[in-house]
């Protein structure tokens, strides 16, 4: 695990977007994972301007998306179809039939996740993965549960996720309260991740990673067995690190 802490936000963009921009330019033609959230908007804003202003194209990429609510659709300003729209996608030269996101509106969601499942083990594995993190710990939306489940699956969205992703929506009932998400195994087949947290909020959970146990309690700690992840958070949210390895 490599631990970068950066003073602040936007430190925490720059950084994540060099990263990404070179893995970019390395896989011209790669497989480009995405999440959504208030993390990593800093980082979307940054390959939006080097795509307009320096080499970094697109034009050749597919991207896989973490997760959509069920029962929003492309046209519901809440979507995670809509958010990488109106926050990535439509600012990159990016052929829009080359990204993907699990169809939040299909009638039957856990067909919908079979096929999102298929569809992301016919691609190559993403040259890299970018990922948030809930303040308890969720990647994606794999929530603390018993046991991890391996591939996209319907989840129940948690009470504290509800609350937390509240922000977004005018009331705390239009949020969804399930939700599309790649698993944890797909997830974990990415051959980089980059995980990105600001704020005291994300301290406790980003700190799980400090620990040395695994826990499914607190989905994040999946990672720390992966052979390529990069933590790029700043100094509150990396606070419990920062004894732990950083660089
Ligand atoms: C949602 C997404 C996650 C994201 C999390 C954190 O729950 N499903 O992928 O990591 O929000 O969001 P934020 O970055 O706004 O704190």
């Amino acid at each position: 695990m490599n631990i970068i802490i950066k003073k602040n936000a936007q430190e925490v963009a720059y950084e994540a977007a060099n990263q990404v921009a070179d893995i970019l330019r390395d896989h011209p033609a790669g497989v480009l994972g995405l999440a959504t959230g208030s993390s990593p908007l800093g980082l979307y804003e940054e390959l939006i301007r080097r795509n307009k202003t320096e080499d970094l194209d697109f034009s050749r990429i597919t991207t896989v998306n973490l997760d959509e609510y069920v029962g929003l659709g492309e046209e519901d300003d809440q979507s995670y179809h809509r958010f990488m729209k109106d926050n990535l996608f439509s600012g990159i030269n990016i052929n829009p039939k080359n990204t993907h996101l699990p169809n939040g509106l299909a009638q039957d969601p856990d067909a919908e996740a079979r096929e999102y499942e298929e569809l992301l083990s016919r691609l190559a594995p993403p040259c890299v993965q970018i990922l948030g993190i809930g303040i308890n710990g969720h990647i994606g939306f794999n929530e603390p549960a018993p046991v991890f489940t391996v591939p996209t699956h319907v989840v129940q969205l948690t009470e504290e996720t509800i609350e937390a992703n509240a922000r977004f929506f005018d009331s705390k009932d239009q949020v969804p309260t399930s939700a599309i998400t790649m698993g944890m195994g797909a997830i974990m087949r990415a051959e980089k991740l980059i995980l990105i947290a600001m704020g005291e909020g994300k301290r406790e959970a980003i700190g799980a990673l400090a620990s040395d146990v695994i826990d499914p309690m607190i989905p994040v700690t999946m990672l720390k067995v992966h052979p390529d992840l990069t933590v790029i958070v700043d100094e509150a949210a990396g606070a419990d690190l920062k004894s732990h390895g950083e660089s």
